[in-house]
């Protein structure tokens, strides 16, 4: 849950504890807003050293005592030209977390670069999330002593639109919460059955605006989904299939749009088992999975007008005396057969299966599949950039835009036919492994024999930006792009 209170205030006066203002560097002078630049001017009547030392440079901090409010803090913003929304989302987490280490639960913050005519609705929406998402946490197992208790974002006026974005950034901020922490959970607590009990939370919780169907082990089996069915064989905990589907009665397409997310919740490797530092980790297998629940929850709460099905194939890659195995050859969903070259491929077989129904089941007008695929992602982009691979021009230029308004940042691979030829098999139809190298372009060429060439189709590989390798704790990346990506959708 998001700890801040946020509030969107008009007076600034009200603050007691501390008030953070923004300014540009211009021409080695500062440049704040009007209330901004009076109280710096103010300030600076009689501290020259203070006029001096700050420059407006981005990331610099001043923090002055006073009486009422007790602090302020000046804020560099560096040039307004280089101001974009990145740089808002960089400095709107900076300082949150700056004012967290100083020990103070509330602050009220400038609209950064908000010159009264510049104030544009997406700039609170942005700096809302973003302030929150730097805050962020894990705390279901320990709890930190220091924490921000209340944010109050100053604006200089507010209109239905302001009011309206406030109010997206505030829930999208608390979903972002919601999807961070179910993937931290430890795998021995989130599993399939926790997975598929919260998706049925989020329905519950929707009031019938989302509906939610499970399938478990046993009907998983009897539908031919055998491939779900072998990886999840070894786990304790069996899999299911987890579908949650909002259609309002003012949505605007008519075929959905259909998110998949990966759904592991431990990924040993199975009998080609991980090693020690790979297999560290492995409980955040399922982002995708929690990031396709995640958008659906919020994209209800928002109540946009669009058809939109989130499906989550979910299962624990382990060992045991059932463990499917290296040469295995399992009839999928779609009755392609499948020669297993590794089990710890497991990701891209249980997503064969829940792509090859939802084609079936929903016709996606768009289907987006999201996963901690391959490693080989993680090596090509690190951790800022998730992977993307594609079969449709027009719908990948709008994600890519998605992503740089978002924050949720994606980077294109080349789908091309040539690469497919090395998942061929002598044995079967389909290996689910290429050779050594580009394993992130054969893992997507693998998911698109589930769909075929003609369906719409966008491929995310999160394995290296689901997670942040120094906390190792979950992004939640996805969530923020889906939700831009569906509002700029909306007609
Ligand atoms: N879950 C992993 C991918 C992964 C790696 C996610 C690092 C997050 C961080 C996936 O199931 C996997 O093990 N992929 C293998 C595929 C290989 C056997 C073809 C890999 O990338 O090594
Ligand atoms: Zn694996
Ligand atoms: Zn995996």
């Amino acid at each position: 849950m998001v700890k801040q209170k946020l509030e969107l205030v008009r007076n600034w006066q009200e603050e007691k504890e501390l008030l953070v203002l923004g300014f540009f560097e211009k021409d080695g002078e500062v440049s704040g807003t009007e209330l901004g630049q009076r109280i710096f001017n103010n300030l600076t009547l009689g501290s020259a050293n203070l006029r001096k030392d700050f420059q407006g440079k981005f990331g610099q901090k001043s923090l002055i005592y006073k009486v009422s409010p007790k602090r302020i803090l000046f804020v560099g913003l560096g040039k307004a030209k280089d101001f974009n929304p990145e740089a808002r989302r960089e400095i709107s987490s900076q300082v949150a977390c700056y004012v967290r280490n100083l020990g103070i639960k509330s602050y009220s913050v400038e609209v950064f670069g908000d010159f009264s005519d510049l104030l544009c609705p997406s700039a609170v929406k942005t700096q809302v999330e973003s302030q929150a998402a730097g805050l962020y946490r894990f705390e279901s197992y320990k709890k930190s002593d220091k924490n921000i208790e209340e944010i109050k974002i100053l604006v200089s006026f507010v209109t239905p639109e302001i009011e309206k974005a406030f109010c997206e950034g505030e829930i999208v901020a608390k979903n972002l919460y919601f999807v961070r922490d179910l993937i931290n959970e430890p795998a021995s607590k989130m599993t399939p059955a926790m997975l598929a009990e919260t998706a049925k939370e989020v329905a519950q919780q929707s009031g019938r605006k989302i509906q939610v169907k499970i399938l478990d082990n046993w009907e998983l089996k009897e539908m031919g989904a055998n491939l779900i069915a072998a990886v999840g064989r070894a786990g304790f905990h069996p899999p299911y299939l987890i579908t949650l589907e909002y259609k309002p009665e003012n949505h605007q397409n008519a075929k959905p749009y259909v998110l998949v997310g990966k759904g592991i919740c431990f990924d040993s490797g199975g009998l080609d088992i991980k090693t020690e530092s790979s297999m560290a980790g492995m409980h955040t297998d399922m982002a995708g999975g929690a990031a396709a629940i995640g958008a659906l929850k919020t994209i209800a709460e928002l109540d946009l007008p669009l058809w939109i099905v989130g499906l989550v194939p979910t299962a624990e890659n382990l060992i045991a005396e059932g463990s499917y195995k290296p040469g295995d050859i399992i009839k999928a969903y779609n009755g392609k057969t499948i020669e297993i070259g590794n089990t710890d491929a497991e990701g891209r077989l249980i997503l064969f299966d829940a792509m090859a129904y939802a084609k079936e089941k929903f016709n996606p007008y768009l289907m987006i599949d999201i996963a901690t695929l391959t490693g080989a992602c993680k090596v090509a982009l690190g951790e800022h950039y998730a992977g993307l691979l594609g079969s449709d021009r027009k719908f990948l230029k709008k994600i890519k835009e998605a992503g740089e308004e978002s924050g949720d940042k994606v980077w294109e691979l080349p789908l091309d036919k040539k690469y497919a030829e090395e998942i061929g098999s002598e044995v079967a139809d389909l290996k689910n492994i290429g050779s050594h190298w580009a394993g992130a372009i054969t893992a997507a060429c693998f998911l698109q024999e589930a769909i075929g060439k003609e369906q719409p189709w966008l491929h995310l590989d999160i394995a290296g930006a689901g997670r942040m390798e120094i906390i190792g704790q979950a992004t939640g990346f996805g969530l923020r792009l889906f939700v831009q990506f569906f509002l700029n959708e909306i007609k």
